[in-house]
């Protein structure tokens, strides 16, 4: 039993959790990669550009972000006057790791002709040296709005600027970063589990190498993929991102089988998240309590991370809090 966990002993976690929350005025955010409890006891589950939208439109006082720190800080940048707590502030992103704002700035000086595409998986840092921000499930939608002559650096995620270079026929400068989840993906295993299902179709996450996405009959991102699971008609289901989101699979549709894709020893769990397992039950319990650990940020950088953010949600076709305002074509960054 770990330190908190410990020292809890004997509370009702989930009644506290559900009384507190009620006292703070909080609304608690999950993402699909969450352990289930998180998941069960969230008020919205999503991914991250319905998770980016839910933060931007609460009235909650308090918004308890299970996820990673770039989705709570991107929380904090769309509601400033609202207080973000992560339950573990170590819960990072290698995608971030990958991407130090210093190098980025440099890229960015070396390539002045080039607009900056940023996966939403970067430091506030990043996002205030990006011109507009996607997610997995906004990217094309937003890329088919770049005019083809403009030129454009993607960052920080090879595998999803790799892939919607290909899907897209967009030539774009790659920043090398990986996220350590979906590069654990076996190519070798993923093909012996599709000749043991014959039939059963592939869902992908883009963060996959070409090597698995090669193997896939669906990319998206994990709201894609949890629609796709649900309305095929296929009763065995191969799903190739982190594993969490096969329990809202699960709870959704009891009667189908989802099989995680393996990782290299064909049974591993380095296709967990090392970094959402941070996030416990008993640490959100904690900081419902203490309003600890909080989200803090300079308010130049959220000013200058936040216009990104923003044309994000422009572009991904909705302001949040103001209806649509359409912007139909890239205006410049
Ligand atoms: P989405 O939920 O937006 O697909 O993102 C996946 C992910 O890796 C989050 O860290
Ligand atoms: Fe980052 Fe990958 Fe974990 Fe998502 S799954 S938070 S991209 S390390």
């Amino acid at each position: 039993m770990n330190v908190i966990a410990g020292s809890l002993r004997g509370l009702d976690i989930r009644a506290e959790i559900d009384r507190l929350r009620k006292e703070r005025n909080a609304v608690i955010l999950a993402h699909y990669y969450q352990e289930p409890a998180l998941q069960d006891i969230a008020d919205f589950v999503g991914d991250s550009l319905d998770l980016s939208r839910k933060a931007a439109a609460t009235d909650a006082d308090v918004i308890a972000f299970c996820g990673v720190r770039f989705m709570a800080e991107t929380a904090k940048i769309l509601s400033p006057d609202k207080i973000v707590v992560l339950p573990d502030m170590n819960a990072g992103c290698s995608l971030e790791d990958s991407c130090p704002p210093d190098q980025f700035k440099a890229f960015r000086e070396a390539h002045p002709h080039h607009i900056a595409l940023t996966y939403i998986n970067c430091s506030a840092e990043v996002k205030a040296l990006s011109d507009i921000i996607v997610t997995s499930s906004s990217a094309e939608t937003i890329l088919a709005q770049i005019p083809q002559d403009q030129k454009i650096i993607f960052g920080p995620d090879k595998n999803l600027g790799g892939w919607l270079a290909r899907k897209t026929g967009r030539d774009m400068l790659l920043w090398p970063g990986v996220c350590i989840v979906h590069e654990a993906f076996s190519e070798t295993e993923l093909l012996k589990l599709k000749a043991q299902h014959p039939g059963a179709p592939v869902l992908a996450h883009p963060e996959c190498p070409p090597h698995i996405l090669d193997h896939a009959d669906h990319v998206g991102s994990t709201k894609a993929i949890l629609d796709e699971a649900l309305k095929s008609d296929s009763e065995t289901i191969i799903v190739a991102t982190e594993p969490h989101i096969m329990h809202q699979m699960e709870k959704a549709a009891p009667h189908k089988q989802f099989i995680g894709a393996p990782g290299a020893d064909g049974n591993c769990n380095c296709n967990m998240c090392p970094y959402m397992a941070l996030n416990s039950m008993e640490k959100l319990y904690v900081a419902l309590r203490d309003l600890q650990p909080r989200i803090e940020m300079d308010e130049q950088l959220r000013l200058r991370a936040r216009t990104s953010l923003d044309r994000m949600l422009e572009m991904a076709g909705r302001t949040v809090g103001q209806g649509d305002v359409g912007r139909p074509v890239f205006a410049g960054a």
